[in-house]
């Protein structure tokens, strides 16, 4: 009972903080039971979701895995980068609108109030009813127009694809790498940059 009711304390949190502009994070919780070799086992591309929020211990969790940062004294991530200049952003997209995660600080910041979840889904609409979306760009700037930009931000996102799929795997949630979305009208609702180049995103829900 009291796990009951903890658990709804921090699924209402999740839902009231979405609203705020500036959503610092609950330091992530990196103990997992299940082993690396395990989640590499089951992992698989997982395209129905309950429709149960994500709460944000969970989701920093998620998000650490992604590329938080793993070393503080020099700033590393969780994920291999090319040249390590780290230029994948993550935007992270839900019913209450889309924020811009900040491995540096922890913390969400929001940049559109709206719902651009059927953006992200674009023709695949049965995904478009995860929770939340988690978007990958890559920040071509970081290469300082180096002609392998555009190469090292596509595999840049691969390693943070992997491990999100690997932390998804290991939490119990499901996730799908994907290609496919409405890149012109999300360009618009996130206010990218042209050097922003949309690689990848993840609707992310708990399994069925
Ligand atoms: C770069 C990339 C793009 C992908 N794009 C999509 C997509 O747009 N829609 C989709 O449903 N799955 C997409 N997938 C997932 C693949 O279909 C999936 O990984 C593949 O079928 C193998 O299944 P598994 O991940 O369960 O091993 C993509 C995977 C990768 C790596």
């Amino acid at each position: 009972m009291k796990r009951l009711l903890m658990m709804m304390a921090f699924v209402l949190m999740g839902m009231s903080a979405m609203a705020q502009d500036v959503i610092p994070l609950p330091t992530p919780d990196k103990n997992v039971e299940m082993s690396l070799f395990t989640a590499l086992q089951r992992r698989r591309s997982v395209r129905e979701y309950a429709s149960r929020p994500i709460d944000l211990p969970t989701l920093s969790r998620v998000l650490w895995a992604a590329c938080g940062i793993s070393q503080p004294e020099s700033g590393k991530i969780t994920a291999a980068s090319a040249m390590n200049r780290q230029d994948i952003q993550v935007y992270v997209c839900g019913e209450k609108g889309a924020y811009l995660f900040h491995p540096a600080t922890n913390e969400l910041t929001k940049v559109c109030g709206k719902d651009l979840r059927a953006s992200l889904a674009g023709s695949q609409k049965g995904v478009a009813t995860a929770p939340c979306f988690l978007l990958l760009v890559s920040d071509q700037a970081k290469f300082g127009g180096r002609g392998q930009g555009e190469t090292f931000g596509a595999m840049d996102a691969g390693y943070v694809s992997q491990n999100i799929y690997l932390a998804c795997t290991s939490l119990g949630l499901g996730t799908v790498a994907r290609y496919g979305m409405d890149r012109d009208t999300l360009k618009r609702e996130l206010g990218l940059a042209d050097t922003q180049v949309m690689e990848l995103n993840h609707p992310v829900g708990w399994t069925k």
